[in-house]
This record gives structure tokens, C-alpha cells and sequence, in this order.
């Protein structure tokens, strides 16, 4: 048949076949379906940690890595830092008042280190969630490391106080702590 097809029938088709245009087309704007599923894994993340955001754009935030957009996670990472290194250090000491310098600067060095945070935001399913460039790996060690610091550190900005980020630091250390305990049985 020789006659077009009528205009709505394309803008159906251009509608369904949207989700697999090259990304120039996808550019103009946020892609619908690729924002409800990052939607969907960060209300995933909130109901793991155990933490509901009150600011939910602080938790987008720490969840997109420098290579996707200049609004990141990586001051918020800094804070993250910091408080999973001072619950580590009270943690330390409210356990023992007499712990030597060396054991709490130890506790210190582990709560910092890449490859427990790495563990402990693959555990969360931080790799699935957290939005990179195409050229970037979500699972690579510092992004995942990157953006389970500035989960931490959202939570402190969403509640005003670094008791709660150590909260959810405590847990998430739990938790993979507790995962590594049964993959090695
Ligand atoms: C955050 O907490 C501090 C110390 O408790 C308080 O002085 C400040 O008003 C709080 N800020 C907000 C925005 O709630």
C-alpha cells in the first residue's frame, strides 16, 4: 500500500522504539524507562540500608558516579568518610576505653579501606543502581567504593547528624561481614 501511515501510528512506533535509538537521540532528555528503573533501585537501596530518605535527591546524588554528571556523589563521599572512620574509632574505644592507639588507628585504616567498602556496596547491590558513563564500569572497585561512601554520607546530610550515617555504616558492615562469614563456610 502506497498510503502513509497517519502521524499518530508514528509517533506510537517512534514512542515504542525510543528505548533503542542511539544515545544522540536520547540526549535531549532523560530517558523515561532508565529513570523509573533507577527509581526502582534506589527505593531497593533505602529499604536494604534502612533508611528512608527525606531528601531523595540527596540519595540520587550519591548515587551517580562523576563520569554521568557533574552533580555526584563525591563531596558527599567525603563526608561518608569520615564518619564511617569515626564510628569505626567509637566503636573501638566504647568497646574497650584502654584500646591502644594502634588498635583504634587500625579500626580507622579498615573502615577507609577500598576493599571493605567495595565489598560492602557490592553486597547492597550498589553496582545495579549507581548511574555511570557508558565507558565506565559500575562494578569497578572505586566506583562502588565511591558511592557506598557517599550513601553514608547522604544519610548524614538527610539527618542532620553523623550518628545515623554511622548507623547505616554499622549495618552495612554487618551485613557483608556476615555474607563473607557464610560464602566461606
Ligand atoms: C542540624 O543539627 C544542628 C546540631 O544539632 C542544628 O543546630 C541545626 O539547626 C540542624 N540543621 C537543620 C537544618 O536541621
Amino acid at each position: 500500500m502506497a498510503t502513509p501511515p497517519p502521524p499518530i501510528l508514528l509517533c506510537l512506533l517512534l514512542l515504542v522504539a525510543s528505548p533503542f535509538l542511539p544515545r544522540a537521540a536520547a540526549a535531549a532528555g532523560p530517558a523515561p524507562l532508565s529513570s523509573s528503573s533507577f527509581d526502582a533501585g534506589l527505593a531497593k537501596l533505602q529499604a536494604r540500608i534502612g533508611y528512608a530518605f527525606r531528601a531523595p535527591d540527596l540519595l540520587r546524588r550519591a548515587m551517580t558516579h562523576a563520569s554521568y554528571s557533574r552533580e555526584n556523589g563525591r563531596a558527599l563521599a567525603v563526608l561518608g568518610l569520615a564518619a564511617a572512620q569515626s564510628a569505626a574509632v567509637l566503636g573501638a574505644l566504647a568497646a574497650d576505653n584502654d584500646a591502644t592507639a594502634s588498635v583504634v588507628s587500625r579500626r580507622a585504616t579498615e573502615a577507609a579501606s577500598e576493599a571493605a567498602c567495595a565489598a560492602a556496596g557490592t553486597h547492597v547491590g550498589i553496582p545495579a543502581i549507581v548511574r555511570v558513563a557508558s565507558r565506565t564500569s559500575a562494578s569497578a572497585a572505586p566506583v562502588v567504593c565511591g558511592a557506598l561512601r557517599a550513601l553514608i554520607g547522604a544519610v548524614a546530610v538527610d539527618a542532620n547528624s553523623t550518628d545515623a550515617a554511622g548507623d547505616v555504616f554499622w549495618r552495612l558492615h554487618v551485613l557483608a561481614a556476615a555474607s563473607a562469614a557464610t560464602a566461606a563456610i
